[in-house]
Formats: C-alpha cells, sequence, structure tokens
C-alpha cells in the first residue's frame, strides 16, 4: 500500500506567509506532508509550472435567497458551487435569510434542505438576522452560535431588513455575549428613500440612478455609524462591501484607534465604476448592485485598502439574477425605476482570477497576500478550523493556478446560472485550471469531476482575529 492517496509534486506551493517549491501529499482528504521528492503515492499529480494554493473561501454570496415578489435568484446551490469550484474556491459561506417572524431555526433548515446534496463544496451560513425580537436575541441566536453558526449580517438598509439603530445594539450586545461575529451593511436607508423619491419625481428613472441614489455619503455616514455603535458594545464588526475611500478611511480611522473592525470589499470596486450603469436602454440593469461601483479614484482607494490591510477579506458578493429574465433583472417593474432592479451580480466564479491578475500580476499585492485575501483571512476570520492553508493536517483543499494562462473572461466559459458576466472582456492572465476539494478533483482539465453532493456543511468555531 502506498504511504500517500495522492502527490502534488514540483509545483510552487504559497501560503498567507510563503511562497516555496514542494510536494504536497496528501492522505484521506487531508494533507499529510509537505517535502521534497515524495513519490510513495497511489497517484502522482505533476503540477510543474503551477502554483499550488488553498482553495479560495468565499465569504460573501448569495444562493437561493427569496429577492422579493417575481424575482428568482439566478443560482441555486448546485450551480453556484460548481461555478465556485471552476473559479477556484473549494468553499462558500452564503447567507441564510431570516423572514420577518421566522424563527432562525426554521430558516436554517430551509436552507439545509436546499444545500444538501447538492453542493460541489464544502459550505456553512451566516444568518441574516431580519427580525430582532427578544426571542431571537435572547434564545435563538445565543443558541445557535453555539452549535456553530457563529457570524451573521445585519443591514442598515433595504425596506425589510433595515435595522434601527436600537435593534443594531442588541444584535451587536448578543454578538458580545457569545462570541459571534457581526457583518454590516452599512448604507443609510432613510437617505437613499429620500434620494430615491427625489430622483423619480425628476423622472430620473434609469438603471444609471441607481448609483445617484445612493452615493458615497450614504456608505461612508453608515460606516461611522456602525464603527460607533459596534465601540459602544465594545465588540469586533466587519464591515462588508466596502466600495471607496471615504468608507476605507472611516475603518482606517478606527482600525488606528485599535478598534477591531475588519474591512471586506469586492471585485466590482476594483474593476467597475457607475459608467458601466450608463448602458443603453435596461443594459446599466446588469451592474446595478449596492453598494453601487463608483469610479477611477474609489478603485485606486480600493486597492490601496488592500495593499495597506485595512481590508483583510476580498469577496465576490455574488449575487446573480439572469439579465434577459422577467425575474430578473429585466423584471417590468424595473423598467418603472431603477428601484425595482434587482441588487446584485454575479462573481463567485472570477473573484480569484480578477485578484491574481489585476492584483498579483500587476504588481499591486504579493502572492501571500492574494492566499490571505481570498483564503486564509476568511478561515480565520469566521472561526474555520483545519482550512485556508496549505499546512498538515489540513483539508486538502487545493487549487492549481496557470500563472501564465490568458483568457478573456466571457460569459460563455463560465457556469453559474445567471446568462451574463458584469466582468465581461476583461483580460486575465492567470487561471486556476483544477480545484481539488478534500483530495479528490472537483474540476480537473476543464472538466467537472467531481460528484453534486461532495460538498459538505462544515460547522464553525467562534471567529478569531486575522493573525
Ligand atoms: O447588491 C448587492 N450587494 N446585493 C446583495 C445583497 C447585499 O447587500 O449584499
Ligand atoms: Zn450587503
Ligand atoms: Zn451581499
Amino acid at each position: 500500500m502506498a504511504a500517500f492517496d495522492t502527490v502534488i509534486r514540483n509545483g510552487t506551493v504559497a501560503t498567507a506567509s510563503d511562497t516555496f517549491k514542494a510536494d504536497v501529499a496528501i492522505r484521506q482528504g487531508r494533507i499529510a506532508a509537505i517535502g521534497e521528492a515524495i513519490t510513495d503515492a497511489d497517484e502522482i499529480v505533476d503540477a510543474s509550472g503551477l502554483l499550488v494554493l488553498p482553495g479560495g473561501i468565499d465569504s460573501h454570496v448569495h444562493i437561493s435567497q427569496p429577492s422579493g415578489p417575481g424575482i428568482v435568484m439566478a443560482d441555486d446551490f448546485e450551480s453556484a458551487t460548481r461555478a465556485a469550484a471552476f473559479g477556484g474556491n473549494t468553499f462558500v459561506m452564503p447567507y441564510c435569510l431570516q423572514e420577518k417572524g421566522q424563527p432562525l431555526r426554521a430558516a436554517l433548515k430551509d436552507y439545509h434542505a436546499l444545500a444538501e446534496q447538492a453542493c460541489y463544496v464544502d459550505h456553512s451560513f451566516h444568518l441574516i438576522i431580519a427580525d430582532p425580537s427578544d426571542s431571537v436575541l435572547g434564545q435563538e441566536l445565543p443558541a445557535l452560535v453555539a452549535d456553530g453558526y457563529s457570524s451573521l449580517k445585519i443591514f442598515m438598509t433595504y425596506q425589510d431588513l433595515a435595522l434601527s439603530d436600537y435593534e443594531i445594539l442588541g444584535v451587536l450586545q448578543v454578538a458580545r455575549e457569545t462570541g459571534a461575529l457581526v457583518q454590516i451593511h452599512a448604507e443609510n436607508y432613510d437617505a437613499i428613500r429620500f434620494l430615491t423619491d427625489r430622483l423619480e419625481r425628476a423622472g430620473k428613472i434609469a438603471p444609471y440612478y441607481h448609483g445617484k441614489s445612493r452615493p458615497i455619503a450614504v456608505e461612508r455616514e453608515a460606516t461611522h455609524r456602525a464603527i460607533s455603535l459596534a465601540e459602544l458594545i465594545d465588540v469586533p464588526i466587519v464591515i462588508v462591501h466596502v466600495s471607496n475611500r471615504e468608507a476605507m478611511e472611516e475603518i482606517r480611522r478606527a482600525q488606528t484607534r485599535g478598534l477591531k473592525i475588519h474591512g471586506e470589499t469586492c471585485p466590482q470596486y476594483l474593476v467597475l465604476t457607475e459608467e458601466d450603469m450608463q448602458g443603453l436602454n435596461m443594459e446599466g440593469a446588469k451592474y446595478v448592485c449596492s453598494p453601487p461601483p463608483r469610479d477611477k479614484a474609489s478603485q485606486g482607494a480600493c486597492w490601496e485598502g488592500l495593499e495597506q490591510g485595512v481590508f483583510s477579506l476580498f469577496s465576490s458578493d455574488h449575487c446573480p439574477f439572469r439579465y434577459d429574465d422577467e425575474a430578473g433583472k429585466l423584471t417590468p417593474k424595473g423598467r418603472t425605476s431603477f428601484r425595482w432592479v434587482p441588487n446584485g451580480i454575479p462573481g463567485v466564479e472570477t473573484r480569484l482570477p480578477i485578484l491574481f491578475s489585476e492584483g498579483v500580476g500587476k504588481g499591486r499585492i504579493s502572492l501571500n497576500q492574494f492566499v490571505a485575501f481570498t483564503a486564509t483571512n476568511h478561515a480565520k476570520t469566521y472561526g474555520l478550523k483545519g482550512k485556508g492553508s496549505i499546512a498538515i493536517g489540513y483539508d486538502a483543499d487545493i487549487a492549481l493556478w496557470d500563472p501564465n494562462k490568458t483568457a478573456k473572461i466571457s460569459q460563455s466559459g463560465l457556469h453559474h446560472g445567471s446568462d451574463y458576466t458584469p466582468y465581461e472582456g476583461i483580460e486575465i492572465t492567470g487561471w486556476p485550471v483544477a480545484t481539488m476539494l478534500r483530495g479528490k478533483f472537483v474540476v480537473r482539465d476543464g472538466q467537472l469531476v467531481g460528484a453534486k453532493g461532495s460538498g459538505r456543511y462544515v460547522t464553525r468555531g467562534k471567529p478569531g482575529a486575522v493573525a
């Protein structure tokens, strides 16, 4: 019997701290040895010329989430995790949305049922708290955190989701008592409502005005307020999907003052601008997401936030709708106002190639930072043990990358359920060429070879600080 099941030979391994030539040996789904000239294995995978990286962990994805009457998300768990695997990911953290009045365990039962037997990569859930009632805060949430649902998202905007400051403080207090980590969507709901009403009265209803309805001040103010509320409770938070300098500077200032504020940014804020929402007819709807893409200077600020470590997380905020579909971006109501265009864009498959090509390839970040932003920090921040690095004893969740492979992003080459990509035509150098989940290939030579249902639900521990 061979000593190992598989050995990945002659590749260049990168972790969040080091880059080195080594063979990686796998036994029973885990990394069992890292060394030189390991040959005693049932299968030898030649990784000459390839990078051996931890599989991507995308801690911000929306899958099969109810999105309003008549609107259907473009991905279920099967298609989203298939796309994730093709994009070099081995773990996703989708949201479990609590409907108002719904017990949290009932919501979780629904999402688990959707995910079970459907996934190609591993997953766990963040809870979305839409209704922080006394029983949710007093009993349900503490019990779920103890059961490993140790992170949640709350919103400062969106009808039916926006919490008052009083409610936010209540959630943060429970997070402090239980050790849960709270993600905050920081945009000022009343300001957006006011600006939206004013734009509509002026006949400014095209998708482009989505951006005008939520300018930077809306995000900056809410970011400042979220940080202040977290400071009052003395609890860490994550400000998700940061789009611009002013919000980034709020986070930096708080970090400089010693507050534990994690920052996340996303591909749309690095490579899209509000001009993309300018498309003819309804084409601009393809880019409608919140916060909206800004301008070139904001892109530069988001890069600065990554380069200088203000942001520790780079996620996709994959929230896919079809474009040419009345249940998607072309919902009939969307033609009457941008207000009704479903918010969100697909991106789980393109997150890693965009950051690799634009970041590592163009010398803005190191390969080790890339690994940290896309895998290691997600595992550490959200309490995911034994994943997110190439280390002995860790799950053999591995992406093999060809750093020189060049191709344009194109809808025809993607595997998600959406009928478009907002990143169409972007030239990428550096693509994942194989993805391995717990030692077994999910994607190899451009083919899906993993079994549907091989992705497992993983219970998380208490969120920890990014080292
Ligand atoms: O537009 C977006 N980002 N949709 C997804 C929901 C959210 O706020 O993350
Ligand atoms: Zn959000
Ligand atoms: Zn989101």
